[in-house]
């Protein structure tokens, strides 16, 4: 394998935490109809997988947001592209993202979603990079926690490549990895 990158998270390892994620959920969630939201376009692999480990019934909205500049500058303040099309008042709503970072998106979210009254609002979360935190967030289900490296697979891209790599990968040159982006490509194998 290319020294670019190494697995943080095999594929193996992440099926076995989102079926616990799931387990939990479905625990906690017990005669309720969660509905889950998802923000395109890095959580939906992990929605998708998440969900068939739920064993409730549960609805599904997306999301999708652009930032104003970098998380940093516009401290998290997001255009919403694309809303949930339902009355999300007096529901139990759980927000499912693929990695909280700084935590400026998801807080900027929870804020948009609470005004419409949901009975409950949580976030699972698959990585949690919480090093990175400048607004602290709750994150009810956090699949692992993650160290301050830029992470590509599982839903997560590098300039749009890379979402269907199964592993998790951390970047360990990004700088090498920008100028040869096909570098991964071998990477990119069918699960089983
Ligand atoms: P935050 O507002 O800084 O918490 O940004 C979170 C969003 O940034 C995530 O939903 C991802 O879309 C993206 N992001 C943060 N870190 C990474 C990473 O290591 N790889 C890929 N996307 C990331
Ligand atoms: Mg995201």
């Amino acid at each position: 394998m290319t020294e670019l990158v190494s697995v943080l998270f095999g594929r193996d390892e992440v099926s076995r935490r989102v079926r616990e994620l799931g387990r939990a959920i479905t625990q906690d969630h017990a005669d309720r109809a969660p509905v889950l939201i998802t923000v395109l376009k890095g959580g939906a692999i992990f929605l998708a997988d998440l969900m068939r480990q739920i064993e409730l019934p549960v609805e599904l909205h997306f999301m999708a947001i652009s930032r104003y500049g970098g998380a940093e500058e516009s401290l998290g303040r997001v255009q919403i592209l694309l809303d949930v099309d339902a009355d999300i008042t007096g529901r139990p709503v759980i927000l499912v993202e693929d990695i909280v970072d700084t935590g400026l998106t998801l807080t900027y979210l929870l804020s948009a979603l609470k005004e419409r009254g949901p009975a409950s609002l949580e976030v699972c979360a698959l990585l949690d990079k919480s090093v990175r935190r400048i607004v602290p967030v709750d994150i009810r289900y956090a699949g692992f926690d993650c160290p301050d490296r830029f992470v590509v697979g599982y839903g997560m891209d590098l300039h749009e490549r890379y979402r269907n790599v199964p592993d998790i990968l951390q970047v360990n040159d990004s700088a090498a990895l920008d100028r040869a982006p096909d570098e991964l490509t071998s990477l990119i194998t069918a699960g089983p």
